[in-house]
């Protein structure tokens, strides 16, 4: 396949647009930031009449592929009534109603527009419920692009702070320092160090973050660490946040907190929750919300609960909830078959390769590590070797990330597997010689 038609915009966009993008993630795409033409099911078709198996999906939105009949459908009777009112409508509380249902923690809905504002917003919350400052979070765990939470997967030469402990390293130019002052980092799954950090900052923890699996690498949390967590949490009335952006949804109606039966405070959801459209939202327990429809309190935002994001949230919620759409069920079905097939071909390959994770998520790694469980485990994959193997992959029709998480849809079909199957074996072999 070639990518002519695709570089010749990137040129005339990089005039006009910084990069040519507008998400600096989209630099990493390979061989260049690919330009898209339409998209339907599993695929993306691109400027240049390419057909690629999409496993990136919007960066996690199209869970049920792309361009979903039943979201179109309800998209198109919402734009034929109203835009945007400024004001309430029926949806928003429709959708609330559903999230109420079928996410564990949730007790009360506030929707944003993104995962990074929700997260913002759910920070908010926690402080002014605890009138405390300071937050924890893990190191390799990705909250939004925002000051406060974007900090880099820096593996220091030198333990610091408390023994297992990290000291946040900012992750762009530009970000203010000062706000570095409030935030605690620790690993993920380390027992010691979590005790550790509540042991010298518990009393002064207004929220704790984390996403309930780390997504960059796939690394989901030991039982105990999670409860441990809770623990905590408990004992120290901090309040606990699972930004579940990713796993939201993608991992069942109820997210990863429904699977590890542990109950965060307050949840952040985004992405799957409306196959495409801006949605995001902070649930969680309803003490924690006392405060925030009062005039002491400020969350906002012009776009919030807008009339055709929650036309698309809802249609997508009421999809993943009916049993006789099995969506579920598909995505368990190909997904396993897709991991499966990688992991044989990565006992065949002479390359050091992990296959981590679950069905509807999962990373294909280049590492000699025989698990990722926290980010020293992230630091050793080789992602000069990944880009190389996506630059392949995508040049014979299937788009993993730069990165090589890969994201399954319930529109990928048994046959897109196989293909993807073959097309990841040549791949490896070709990197092989
Ligand atoms: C776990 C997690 N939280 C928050 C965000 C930020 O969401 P958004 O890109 O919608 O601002 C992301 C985005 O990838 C994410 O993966």
């Amino acid at each position: 396949m070639r990518f002519d038609e695709s570089r010749r915009l990137l040129a005339r966009a990089t005039s006009v647009i910084a990069g040519g993008v507008n998400s600096n993630v989209r630099l990493r795409e390979q061989p260049h930031p690919l330009f898209f033409e339409s998209a339907d099911g599993p695929y993306l078709f691109d400027a240049d009449g390419n057909r690629l198996v999409d496993y990136v999906l919007g960066n996690g939105p199209m869970l049920l592929g792309h361009r979903p009949r039943a979201v179109v459908e309800a998209v198109k009777q919402q734009l034929a009534t109203g835009l945007l009112y400024a004001g309430q409508h029926r949806l928003e509380t429709e959708v609330a109603e559903l999230l109420v249902q079928h996410v564990p923690c949730a007790e009360l809905v506030r929707f944003s527009q993104t995962g990074t504002e929700a997260v913002l917003a759910a920070l908010r919350i926690a402080r002014a419920a605890s009138g405390r400052q300071k937050v924890l979070k893990f190191q390799g765990h990705y909250h939004g692009w925002a000051d406060s939470m974007h900090h880099a997967l820096a593996v220091p030469s030198e333990d610091t702070a408390y023994g297992h402990g990290l000291t946040p390293v900012e992750a762009s130019v530009g970000q203010q320092h000062a706000i570095a002052r409030d935030i605690e980092v620790a690993t993920w799954n380390d027992l010691e160090g979590l005790r550790s950090a509540f042991s010298q900052h518990g009393h002064e923890l207004a929220a704790v973050i984390a996403e309930p699996i780390m997504a960059h690498g796939c690394a989901a949390p030991s039982q105990e660490f999670l409860e441990l967590l809770r623990d905590l949490c408990n004992r120290h009335s901090t309040v606990l946040i699972f930004d579940e952006v990713i796993t939201g949804f993608r991992f069942g109606l109820g997210g990863a907190q429904s699977v590890f039966r542990v109950t965060p405070d307050l949840t952040v959801l985004g992405k799957a929750m409306a196959s495409g459209f801006p949605v995001s939202a902070v649930v969680g327990r309803r003490a924690l919300f006392d405060g925030v429809a009062t005039a002491g309190f400020t969350h906002a935002g012009t776009y919030n609960g807008s009339p055709l994001g929650m036309a698309a949230a809802k249609a997508s919620l009421t999809m993943l909830a009916d049993p006789s759409e099995g969506v579920y069920d598909r995505i368990e079905e190909t997904g396993s078959r897709l991991l499966r097939g990688l992991h044989e071909i990565a006992i065949r390959s002479s390359l050091p390769l992990l296959v981590q994770g679950f069905p509807s998520f999962f990373i294909l790694g280049f590492t000699n590590a025989n698990a990722i469980v926290d980010h020293y485990g992230l630091a050793t994959l080789d992602l000069n070797r990944a880009k190389t193997f996506a630059r392949e992959a995508v040049t014979h029709g299937v788009r993993p990330t730069g990165r090589l998480g890969w994201m399954l849809s319930a529109a990928h079909s048994v046959s897109d597997i196989d293909f993807t199957l073959e097309v990841c074996e040549n791949t490896l072999r070709t990197l092989q010689n």
